[in-house]
């Protein structure tokens, strides 16, 4: 995988593939825009050095031209950050777009309307790759968090390029800090696992326990490891199917050493909503009619001593229903854990949408070491998976 840091892109149609999946309000707001600030620094580069940026992206899952999933509010909020006129382009490849792409004053910076308009673009069609290649000289991919898709703009689009591909700043940035925590030797190392479902974690935990000392467990999933002890978890979120893997993770944690701090206590409610009824009880002991929907005061004292001690953090998934003010006190407490634990030296590495929107809601992002734009891609790399828009790169 080649950077970009010592290439000249004056006099070159630049095609861009970046990641500017945010999430977007009802109104169509942008809730949060880390994904597009971070790849600034790249588009900047192109431009600066005088060539011209043609930034493709995704947003969302639509089916077709979705007027909801227009990319128009995501064009003017980068002509804001860039202060700079952004030409936004509704079609692909029509005579217009090719004319813009070729004849926009070298410096430009052009937006392709969302790539997933067009259902070529996740069946990864060559013809539709090329198309794309068509438009440009280099291309360069700047989209960590769609590394794990083999489709046309991340993957099939990099082989008309040959030599002319290259990593951008912010998906070097990522490798370079998913490498150091996967391949750290400062400890204690504490991976903090959270989120609703175990399902979707499972290869995640499987790789962590060759690589950490202690797994902390919360949110919806610490359901499925509690039941598999023989807890009471009421109508907490769990996911029956999974609970004799979950016995396999805990005895393969036992076998290795590893720490598993699932837990203790919960923040219980008698419906998932702010205005239910609420109180504190033993995480293994919850009542038929109720459900943890946070952890409790006792956890989050022994979660918070765990990560104080640690040199090295790994937090994917909240800890509990932090988007509800009554069900939010976990995950805030542990993201200022993370956060005082990386002032006194430790290296830390949050990422996943919502450990970052929670990080971002409590403004600490600033005190983290890294905060990854990926989710997916990130528990891919984090799995050992090779992604496939890398290999592409390397190719
Ligand atoms: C993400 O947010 O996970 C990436 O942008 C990829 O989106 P996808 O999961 O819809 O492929
Ligand atoms: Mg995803």
């Amino acid at each position: 995988m080649r950077g970009i840091e010592n290439v000249n892109f004056k006099g070159k149609r630049v095609l861009i593939r970046v990641d500017f999946n945010v999430p977007l309000n009802q109104n169509q707001e942008i809730v949060d825009d880390t994904r597009i600030k971070e790849s600034l620094p790249t588009i900047r580069k192109v431009i600066d050095d005088g060539g011209t940026a043609i930034l493709v992206t995704h947003l969302g899952r639509p089916r077709g031209h979705e007027a909801s999933h227009t990319l128009t509010p995501i064009a003017i909020h980068l002509t804001k950050l860039l202060s700079k006129n952004v030409i936004f382009d509704r079609e692909l490849f029509s005579k217009r777009t090719k004319e813009i792409a070729k004849e926009s004053e070298f410096g430009s910076v052009l937006l392709l309307e969302n790539i997933r308009f067009y259902e070529d673009e996740e069946k990864g069609d060559e013809n539709f790759a090329k198309q794309l290649a068509e438009l440009a000289d280099i291309y360069i991919n700047d989209a960590f968090a769609t590394a794990h898709r083999n489709h046309c703009s991340t993957v099939t689009v990099a082989k008309y390029f040959e030599k002319n591909k290259y990593a951008g700043l912010l998906l070097e940035n990522e490798i370079k800090n998913l490498n150091k925590i996967l391949n750290t030797d400062k400890r204690p190392y504490t991976a903090i696992l959270g989120g609703a479902k175990v399902s979707t974690k499972i290869d995640v935990i499987k790789n962590l326990i060759n690589i950490v000392d202690n797994i902390i467990i919360g949110g919806g999933m610490s359901f499925t490891f509690i039941k598999a002890l023989g807890g009471k978890v009421g109508k907490s979120l769990h996911e029956t199917d999974k609970i004799d893997v979950s016995k396999e993770i805990i005895a393969e944690m036992a076998r290795k050493g590893v720490n598993i701090h699932l837990c203790t206590d919960a923040i219980i409610a008698d419906k998932f909503s702010n205005d239910a009824n609420i109180m504190t009880a033993d995480a293994d002991n919850i009542p038929d009619k109720w459900m943890g929907l946070d952890i409790g005061p006792r956890s989050i004292r022994n979660f918070a001593e765990i990560i104080s001690r640690s040199e090295t953090v790994l937090w994917n998934g909240p800890l509990g229903v932090f988007e509800l003010d009554k069900f939010s006190q976990g995950t805030k407490a542990i993201a200022i854990s993370v956060a005082s634990a990386t002032i006194k030296g430790a290296f830390t590495l949050i990422g996943g949408g919502e450990s970052v929107a929670a990080i971002n809601k409590y403004n600490l992002s600033d005190q983290i070491s890294h905060v990854s734009t990926g989710g997916g891609a990130m528990l891919e790399y984090i799995e050992g998976k090779k992604l496939p828009a890398i290999e592409a790169l390397n190719e």
